[in-house]
């Protein structure tokens, strides 16, 4: 609970109350004269409320000084009322405060001590050591907050976390590469897991990282997690805006598994796979820019990922870590369904851009029979991805063009020219500038963020029909689920699945 006044605490907590089970009232986001009043909360809130004033240099807000920030605390243990319900639940104090009186106050009247440390800028080396430690009495339960500046810094907390099973703790990576570490708090030998009511804009977040409390609770399913949940999850970088987390877990909730999808950021391919083993992660959907450094990590492979070069999904086998590419499947399918057609047989189709989304679009197209001319801005890499198939190959230069004359039954454009969040003067962008539509292409752009990029509204206003690549995208999702479960995508709940915009 971070307002500014214990009312507007206590109204925040009447909105989301069916999601939580307890109540951290962070002293320090309080305006001054309402801290004064602290002691009735926990009789207002009605749930178990943990009393937390957290000095500046430990991420928090209050200023004054430790005797004040004491002083505090104890008024907020006055009066211990013989109904525990009417008392702090918790008393958070740090790991090097030492006042045995107010933990004497705090044992008398049945309020838990959290035993806390915080690391706002980095995770510590040693943090076996550092829980072991921390603990003064085998009542307190410890709590470890640090920053988490790469996927090793959440690796080496989730292995200390292993190490000291048994302790009752809460272990969090703050900050992005650590999300996952609030969802799955189960799995990092957490009791319980910091959220927040980020929607309500007086009340930010108490940590970096924090999720908000209805995703927390009802995309996630916070509550269902257990040790025996199967995990799935995203991984690239920086992976700042995912939908497949909406898609994936709509789809458990809906058939009632005991599943979650969670985003794995990572900065390390490398500790991820090690962070999966720990977690016995098993699938994993891999977007940018990890779909070919994953690779050497592959156990076996498909026929597709070997040809392509590309790996969009990886599933845990007992045989080790198998990985398939879903894009491409969902490429042809979508385009095919799309001009109602089962094969490109006799079509001449253009390719723009030889990048990893292009080698897929580039395979699908050549195994159900179409002639294609590939053009890219770099020109030897459209030679490259040509030379294997036999295809024509071009720049995107006023011959390549001149070229699209005899290859123009079906464009497709796979650049991320025109997609959105690449950089401001990005979206006006059409990799294809020059060349004049006749209005019969039929035209595929793989971007799906806007809807209609520079370059499909151009091929619209000539009279072509138009496809983005977000039926592809959801067609590739599905193929994953399948590679995941092993089970037939639950088609009837597809129109019940969010999938971002569509
Ligand atoms: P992806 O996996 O999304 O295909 P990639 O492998 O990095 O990403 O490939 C990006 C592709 O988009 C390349 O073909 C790139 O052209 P270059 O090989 O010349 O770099 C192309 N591309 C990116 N931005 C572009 C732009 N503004 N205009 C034209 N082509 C562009």
């Amino acid at each position: 609970m971070t307002a500014k006044t214990l009312g507007r605490n206590l109204e925040i907590l009447e909105k989301y109350r069916k999601y939580a089970d307890m109540a951290e009232l962070r002293v320090d986001y309080l305006d001054p004269d309402e801290r004064l009043l602290i002691r009735r909360f926990p009789e207002l809130a009605g749930m178990p409320v943990i009393l937390t004033i957290r000095r500046d240099s430990d991420g928090g807000l209050f200023v004054g000084g430790e005797g004040a920030r004491i002083s505090l605390m104890a008024r907020g243990l006055a009066y211990a009322e013989a109904d525990r319900r009417r008392n702090f639940a918790y008393l958070d104090i740090e790991e090097d405060l030492n006042v045995s009186s107010l933990e004497e106050a705090a044992r008398t009247f049945g309020t838990r001590i959290i035993r806390s440390y915080h690391n706002i800028k980095g995770t510590d080396a040693d943090l076996p050591v550092k829980i072991r430690s921390m603990r003064r009495s085998g009542d307190e339960i410890v709590k470890v907050a640090v920053m988490a500046n790469s996927t090793r810094d959440v690796l080496e907390l989730l292995c200390a976390g292993k190490e000291c099973e048994g302790y009752e703790k809460v272990l969090v990576s703050m900050g992005h590469f650590g999300i996952y570490s609030r969802i799955l708090s189960e799995q990092f030998g957490s009791l319980f897991s910091y959220c927040s009511a980020l929607s309500e804009s007086d009340a930010p977040p108490a940590a970096p990282g924090q999720i908000e409390i209805r995703e927390l609770a009802n995309l996630y399913r916070f509550r269902n997690i257990t040790r025996a949940t199967k995990i799935y999850g995203v991984t690239g970088y920086p992976l700042k805006a995912t939908s497949s987390p909406s898609f994936f877990n709509t789809v458990f909730e809906l058939e009632g598994s005991n599943a979650v999808y969670v985003p794995f950021p990572a900065d390390s391919i490398t500790d991820l796979i090690e962070i999966s083993k720990e977690l016995n992660v098993e699938g994993i959907s891999v977007t940018v820019p990890y779909k070919e450094a994953i690779i050497p990590f592959l156990d076996f492979e498909s026929d597709e990922v070997r040809v392509i070069g590309a790996c969009n999904t990886l599933t845990s086998t007992p045989q080790g870590w198998l990985g398939t590419n879903t894009d491409a499947r969902g490429f042809s399918d979508s385009l095919l369904t799309f001009l109602s057609k089962s094969n490109f047989k006799r079509q001449r189709v253009t390719v723009i851009g030889a990048g990893g989304a292009a080698r897929s679009v580039v395979f699908e197209l050549h195994r159900l029979g179409a002639k294609v001319l590939i053009l890219n801005r770099t020109i030897h890499k459209a030679r490259r991805l040509a030379a294997p198939y036999k295809f024509a190959w071009g720049g995107l230069d006023e011959q390549g063009i001149e070229k699209m004359e005899k290859y123009r039954d079906i464009i497709i454009q796979t650049t991320s020219a025109g997609m959105e969040g690449i950089n401001p003067d990005n979206l006006s962008d059409d990799p294809v500038a020059m060349y004049n539509f006749c209005g019969r292409e039929e035209v595929m752009d793989l971007v799906y963020k806007p809807k209609v990029t520079a370059f499909l509204k151009r091929a619209s206003n000539a009279g072509c029909n138009i496809l983005n690549g977000f039926d592809m995208l959801i067609r590739q999702a599905r193929y994953q689920y399948t590679q995941f479960t092993g089970k037939e995508f639950p088609e009837h709940f597809l129109s019940r699945v969010q999938f971002g915009e569509s």
